[in-house]
């Protein structure tokens, strides 16, 4: 299946960090589909030679094990191209479309790998050079808009010009390979759907932590915070996978309508609740695997007394029979202790205890990075005598040993997936729109709330006041347990 893959954005930091490396391993993994060009598009004059240099630099960084030979990036580089458009030029997109239509691959997939104010204009300057037709697909990568307005607006004019199955709405947390096995965990498997509910689940949280700052994004993280950048998206979408009820197929639209239904479900917020179930900090100065770091404040292009957060804690409910009354912790931070994503299922404690001393209760941890992998944690006898407690014992899957060669990285899936045309792990306009809506209440009341964020040290599990909110449930964090 010929392709053409276009990048526009083809000399930012998306694709210079991620997107292109994540190529490269599909291409040594033989996933990428024969016959197939990459083009990348920007503003300055370079040659394919000068943009092919400038990707082999890209590599000299990675680890050793994801470096290609030089023979290997040479025919790797065979297939980059680069082209300098000028993003409000008609002509400059009818040049595009000639050197698309010569060769006339079966399939083109546009990556939109550039600011999002720029997404409106170039959907629509590719509709008025007919670079829509069927066999055109569009890639929007987050952030998508600022907030429900922005977001509705971006969607207006990409359903303008291209229909909802030729748009790739990108949330990378939905390609890691943890996040299928949840899928296949759920509904591939007997054993824990039935236990999937209020009756044997007390409460789940969701963490995405991060040890890095913002490093030299300072002015891009400004405008966004915590709350935009991970939770309007990565974390309400593992939620949704969470929380979805079965789908009818593994379809998209089967898979995306369940996850529509649970983002409708969750509780809105009302100002008194987000002063008691939404907790934001900054992270001040701090120590990370021993070494200093410093405050928020001082980041690289911060400007002086933002109030922006760098960590959120929240607490919400999914309003429906199956999960009516669980708690349900969010939370995402910068300069936190750890750089770790997990989901931890935390199962109700038996209701009559016959061991002494052993009221641990069960749960599943779904590990999502630095390493993926399922552990269950259960109790079990030591076998040493009679009268003896139970021990925490935990079951651990790790994917990497169970399917050594096919691990793929998100980027790699996604980029797959969006040139095979499968949406499933794909964000809907009105999944994204929902997400927005459903946030947009705690913008706002922050916006108007002079306090601004608890401050937290760099190194640690953010501001106090995320243990109490949960400790109010009677619940702790799981690195607390
Ligand atoms: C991005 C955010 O979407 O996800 C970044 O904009 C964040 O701020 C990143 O660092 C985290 O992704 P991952 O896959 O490294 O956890």
């Amino acid at each position: 299946m010929a392709f053409d893959l276009v990048f526009f954005g083809g000399t930012g930091d998306l694709t210079w960090r991620k997107l292109m490396p994540a190529l490269f391993q599909a291409f040594r993994h033989g996933k990428l589909p024969p016959g197939g060009r990459i083009l990348a598009v920007a503003r300055d004059e370079r040659s394919d030679g000068d943009y092919r240099n400038f990707i082999k630099e890209r590599f000299v960084e990675v680890e050793s094990a994801k470096r290609p030979s030089d023979e290997e990036f040479a025919r790797f580089a065979d297939l980059l191209h680069y082209r300098r458009m000028d993003l409000s030029q008609p002509e400059h997109y009818a040049g595009l479309k000639q050197w698309i239509d010569e060769r006339g691959a079966d399939t083109v997939v546009l990556y939109l790998a550039t600011a999002p104010y720029l997404f409106p204009v170039i959907c629509e300057q590719l509709g008025a050079a007919g670079l829509n037709g069927p066999n055109v697909r569009v890639v929007l990568e987050k952030p998508l808009g600022h907030d429900l307005a922005s977001a509705q607006q971006i969607n207006r004019v990409v359903r303008s010009v291209f229909s909802e199955a030729q748009a790739f709405r990108i949330d990378h947390y939905l390609g890691k390979p943890s996040v299928q096995n949840l899928m296949a965990l759920r509904f591939g498997n007997a054993l824990f759907e039935p236990l999937w509910r209020r009756e044997s689940i007390a409460n789940i949280q969701i963490t995405l932590a991060e040890g890095l700052g913002v490093g030299t994004r300072g002015d891009f993280y400004d405008q966004t915070g915590a709350l935009r950048d991970m939770i309007q998206n990565h974390a309400l979408q593992l939620l949704t996978m969470i929380a979805m009820e079965p789908p009818s197929t593994n379809d998209a639209d089967a898979i995306r309508d369940e996850k529509l239904k649970v983002l409708k479900s969750l509780r809105p917020f009302t100002p008194e609740s987000v002063a008691r179930d939404v907790v934001r900090g900054q992270y001040r100065a701090g120590t990370i695997a021993g070494k200093a770091v410093s405050a928020y404040l001082d980041e690289q292009k911060v400007p002086a007394g933002s109030q922006t957060e760098t960590f959120v804690a929240l607490r919400t409910e999914v309003q429906n029979w199956r999960w009516a009354g669980v708690p349900f912790y969010l939370r995402t931070g910068k300069r936190l202790a750890l750089h770790h994503a997990q989901i931890v299922v935390n199962f109700r404690e038996v209701p009559h205890p016959i061991f002494p001393g052993s009221a641990r209760a069960n749960k599943l941890v779904i590990n999502l990075q630095p390493e993926d992998g399922l552990e269950l944690h259960l109790l079990a006898a030591k076998g040493s005598g009679q009268g003896e407690m139970l021990a925490p014992v935990s079951l651990d899957l790790d994917f990497d040993k169970a399917f050594p060669s096919e691990r793929v990285g998100a980027y790699e899936r996604l980029l797959m997936d969006a040139i095979a045309g499968r949406l499933n792990l794909f964000v809907r306009s009105d999944e994204q729109e929902q997400a927005w809506r459903w946030v947009e209440p705690i913008l706002d009341i922050w916006a108007a709330d002079p306090n601004g964020p608890r401050p937290y040290a760099a190194g640690t599990w953010g501001p106090p006041a995320s243990s109490a909110m949960v400790a109010r449930d009677g619940c702790t964090w799981d690195e607390e347990q």
